[in-house]
């Protein structure tokens, strides 16, 4: 299988291959990238596997870089060396190598042991997670067709094929974040986990406790933004590897049956909303905010006699649960955490309006809360109609599209997404020569209610005298008079 490499990729290869020659040394561009190339993905890394020293190789390497303006490009390289782990990095404009020597030892590259090199290249490719990243090409001047494969990882490259080189239990106890990269790729790459390898997962979980946080919000956040992300979170749900980090996701599984009555698998639900949104959508974060819509239902389910499951006030609860979750997860804490929070909370009202009669003010309420996020609000909505029964989700959807015809004709009219009523904060307190307080609010609010109930118009003078009115009912004074 030949690899299909960019110019820029080969005749950056090739100042590699000449390095090595240079030092009469081996290299070989190894793991993902060789993988990729096969199967004709975007690589913006190349890792180099240098039977030798890594740095001396990369030390040549990026010399003669520095020296070419045709290979620099624009800027210059950023070269980084890491003696106590023998590996370099050359961050270029468009690519970055890496540089490592052969080792005895498990690969990982963010390890914090210090390596020996003193491997061969056999030894590296045993201690690498996956046949498919066990691959070499030699660099060799003029030509890297030589595939070095010890694990037939070609072929399973071939048939889609997830297994480890050795025996599963030494790969993943050598590094537990294998786990979750063995499902990474399967969901990525839509592979199977070859079964022994899967089969060792399971009794093996609860390792994962010692990988950091942030290595496995990266895999995991991989695994969401693959393109049935389904696929992975069932595979997290079988082999108890979710239950390690994310336990409100797995409290969401399971249907309760009382008195006759019993309501969704919410676990599934979730996992058709997201695969439902990501055929529209690549953004993370509305991916982030369908897991998470229901995240409140097993802590607000109730059995309301004659009526059956009733889940009052999950989207308040799951609002507030979002931080927490985020903040464990060590996702950011940011305004993208706002918009997952804003969208959970957010999440039933439009599919709720048309149960109504969608009246202006009601349109422009929703206007007003979702402002820019209105069109992922809708999307999320949508995503969310999962029933079984067609005639149900024709209906729901031909009313959805009500909603947002009438949100286009409100919006056109009115104006009110982005809009700050025309009565603020400051304008209150210097009325009534008062401190920020309760009541600034209560008025601030009363008036943009007023507004957006069409009471008054949106307009200062009218505006201002409820303003006056409604400090006169608080038993302020108007220091203006
Ligand atoms: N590797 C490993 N064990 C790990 C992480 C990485 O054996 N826990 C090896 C694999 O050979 C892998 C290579 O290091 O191919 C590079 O790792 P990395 O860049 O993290 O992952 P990729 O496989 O390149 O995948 P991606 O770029 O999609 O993250």
């Amino acid at each position: 299988m030949p690899l299909k490499l960019t110019n820029r990729e080969k005749e950056l290869l090739q100042v590699v291959a000449e390095s090595a020659d240079e030092l009469k040394v081996n290299a070989y561009a190894v793991g993902g990238f060789v993988r990729d190339k096969i199967l004709k993905r975007d690589s913006k890394d190349i890792d180099i596997v240098c039977v030798g020293s890594g740095i001396e190789l990369a030390k040549t390497v990026a010399h003669k870089i520095s020296n070419d303006k045709t290979l620099n490009g624009a800027r210059k390289p950023f070269v980084s060396y890491f003696k106590n782990f023998g590996t370099a990095q050359i961050k270029l404009e468009d690519l970055d190598l890496e540089f490592v020597g052969a080792r005895k030892e498990s690969y990982r590259r963010d390890s914090r042991k210090p390596i020996v090199e003193d491997g061969t290249l056999e030894n590296d490719q045993d201690r690498r997670d996956f046949t498919i990243n066990a691959l070499a090409v030699h660099l060799s001047k003029n030509e890297f067709t030589e595939i070095i494969d010890s694990f037939n990882g070609l072929e399973d490259l071939k048939n889609g094929i997830i297994r480890t080189p050795l025996d599963p239990a030494i790969t993943f106890d050598d590094d537990p974040l294998r786990m979750l990269r063995a499902i990474r790729f399967a969901s990525q790459l839509g592979f199977k986990i070859e079964e022994k390898t899967y089969h060792a997962i399971e009794p093996l979980a609860p390792r994962l406790k010692i990988i950091s946080q942030e290595r496995v919000i990266d895999e995991l956040n991989k695994i969401i933004l693959s393109k049935k992300p389904s696929v992975g979170f069932k595979l997290l749900f079988d082999t108890k590897l979710l239950h390690q980090f994310f336990p409100e996701m797995v409290r969401l599984q399971g249907v309760s049956v009382q008195d006759n009555y019993g309501h969704k698998d919410n676990f599934y639900h979730t996992l058709k909303v997201l695969d439902n949104l990501s055929e529209h959508t690549d953004d993370l974060y509305l991916r982030w905010a369908a897991i998470l819509h229901d995240i409140a239902k097993p802590n607000t389910q109730r059995l309301e006699e004659g009526h059956g499951w009733t889940f009052h006030g999950h989207e308040v609860v799951g609002a507030k649960m979002v931080p927490k979750i985020f903040n464990r997860l060590k996702l950011p804490l940011d305004d993208r955490m706002k918009f997952v929070q804003k969208l959970v909370m957010l999440h039933l009202r439009p599919i709720s309006l048309t149960k109504e009669n969608i009246t202006d003010s009601a349109i422009r309420r929703i206007l007003f809360d979702a402002g820019d996020d209105l069109e992922s609000l809708l999307m999320l909505c949508e995503a969310d109609i999962t029933s079984k029964n067609e005639e149900k989700v024709k209906r729901y959807k031909a009313n959805l599209k009500l909603v947002k015809q009438k949100i286009k004709e409100v919006e056109e009219r009115d104006h009110i997404r982005n809009w700050q009523p025309p009565i603020d904060g400051e304008i209150i307190m210097k009325t009534f020569h008062i401190k920020p307080c309760k009541e600034v609010g209560k008025i601030k609010n009363a008036i943009k209610d007023a507004i957006l109930d069409g009471e008054i118009k949106n307009d200062h003078d009218e505006a201002y005298t409820l303003m006056l009115k409604l400090g006169k009912e608080m038993g302020l004074r108007n220091v203006e008079l």
